[in-house]
């Protein structure tokens, strides 16, 4: 059984604050320090070029890729990791299109992340407007499968309302309908309990700054259904994706099964807070780190509409609808907001007006929680956040 007390002792929290933002930037674990430190001082200072082969720095990418296949329920050999989750939407969307034969719409919803949108409008761009992007409800996603469609782009939570998609039931149709399918799994990967391997879906990119605690700024990675890696033909031609790299030659070949779906030069040093990061994730249960998720968050949700009838849930009532945050709307968002992490509880806020909480079982208690209700209750109940200070917008919310 997973002990989420021991979870909760590695990682680095200051006294009396609260953290409900893991949903965004994940706390550090405490062994982050001395795996950079072994880094810098073992092996970048010792090793020099040597730490490509003699500390495996080259091999990375693949290394941390199937730590985390175990965590997003993906085969063995199905992940790398690098680069950042934009450039891994890019490469996925751009991999896609080159299956779907004269197919020639990208559908995608409302709901999923600006960057992905962006990304799948630069590729557009590129293509001379040969492609169409399609946006439509997120609870029209089913409807909007048709023979039309050539790809399917879905961030599994929604960002602001922590609405889940049933990736299971949307992917079978999808692929029923011959339709190529992409997830992106910002929010799910190291909150939901997934299981890849058994929705067989096609492509998967997801960030580790988030519920995977490996720091601001930390590489992505890229799922490929090990089922059609062989077939895929990467747009990202980098020269680690190649199968000889240190043969140098001019024409691009694509490396064995997911290595093809490597770039360039790994970051080695935001690895080493990454591979100290998924250490913990050896002793989780999925299951059990889901539950406890459901169990926190109806704990806030309950509290908060006892005692603040103002704040309207934003994140959908039914457990099963919803990833790993709680989101309220509140005409006084973010200045309540700010309110509130001033008195020790952080969340973030997004526009126009979403309060959100990050749910965090790896670090957040029961008691956690309670404590959270009270200070943001006591914030809404007497209009604490009314005060020009809290009023005045920084550039990150
Ligand atoms: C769902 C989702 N997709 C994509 C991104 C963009 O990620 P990055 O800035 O690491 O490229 C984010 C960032 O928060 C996100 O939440």
């Amino acid at each position: 059984m997973t002990n989420f007390e021991e979870t909760k002792k590695q990682f680095i929290l200051p006294k009396g604050l609260i953290y409900l933002d893991g949903n965004s930037l994940g706390p550090m674990p405490k062994n982050v320090p001395s795996e950079i430190n072994t880094f810098l001082h073992e092996e970048w200072s010792n090793l020099l070029i040597n730490g490509w082969n003699d500390a495996e720095w080259m091999f990375q990418p693949e290394n941390l890729g199937n730590k985390i296949s175990r965590i997003i329920g993906a085969e063995d050999n199905s992940v790398v990791v690098g680069e950042t989750l934009s450039v891994r939407v890019f490469q996925a969307l751009s991999s896609a299109i080159k299956d779907v034969g004269k197919r020639k719409i990208i559908l995608t919803d409302s709901g999923n992340f600006p960057s992905d949108l962006y990304m799948a409008q630069g590729l557009v761009h590129l293509l001379n407007d040969q492609l169409e992007i399609r946006i439509c409800a997120p609870e029209e996603v089913l409807d909007s499968l048709s023979d039309e469609i050539a790809v399917l782009m879905l961030t599994d939570v929604d960002y602001r309302t922590g609405r889940r998609h049933d990736i299971s039931v949307i992917s079978k149709i999808a692929k029923d309908n011959g339709i190529v399918t992409i997830w992106d799994l910002a929010h799910s990967a190291g909150a939901l309990n997934l299981n890849l391997k058994e929705w067989d879906i096609d492509y998967a990119v997801g960030c580790t700054y988030k519920y995977l605690n490996a720091g601001p700024g930390s590489p992505a990675f890229i799922y490929v259904n090990p089922k059609k890696i062989n077939e895929v033909k990467p747009s990202l031609m980098g020269w680690l994706g190649h199968q000889k790299p240190f043969e140098f030659l001019h024409k691009y070949v694509p490396g064995k099964g997911i290595n093809r779906m490597k770039i360039g030069t790994p970051p080695v040093l935001a690895n080493a807070a990454l591979a100290a990061s998924l250490k913990i994730w050896d002793t989780v249960n999925m299951s059990e780190l889901r539950s406890k998720s459901i169990d926190l968050s109806e704990r806030l949700i309950s509290g908060l509409q006892k005692n603040c009838p103002n704040l309207k849930l934003a994140s959908p009532i039914n457990a099963e609808d919803r990833g790993s945050q709680v989101s309220f709307y509140f005409e006084h968002g973010y200045p309540a907001m700010q309110a509130i992490i001033e008195k020790g509880v952080i969340g973030d806020f997004r526009s126009p007006n979403i309060m959100r909480f990050g749910i965090t079982p790896l670090y957040i208690s029961k008691e956690d929680i309670d404590l959270a209700i009270e200070v943001i209750s006591n914030v809404i109940q007497n209009s604490l956040w009314d005060r020009p200070k809290y009023k005045k917008q920084k550039f990150v919310t």
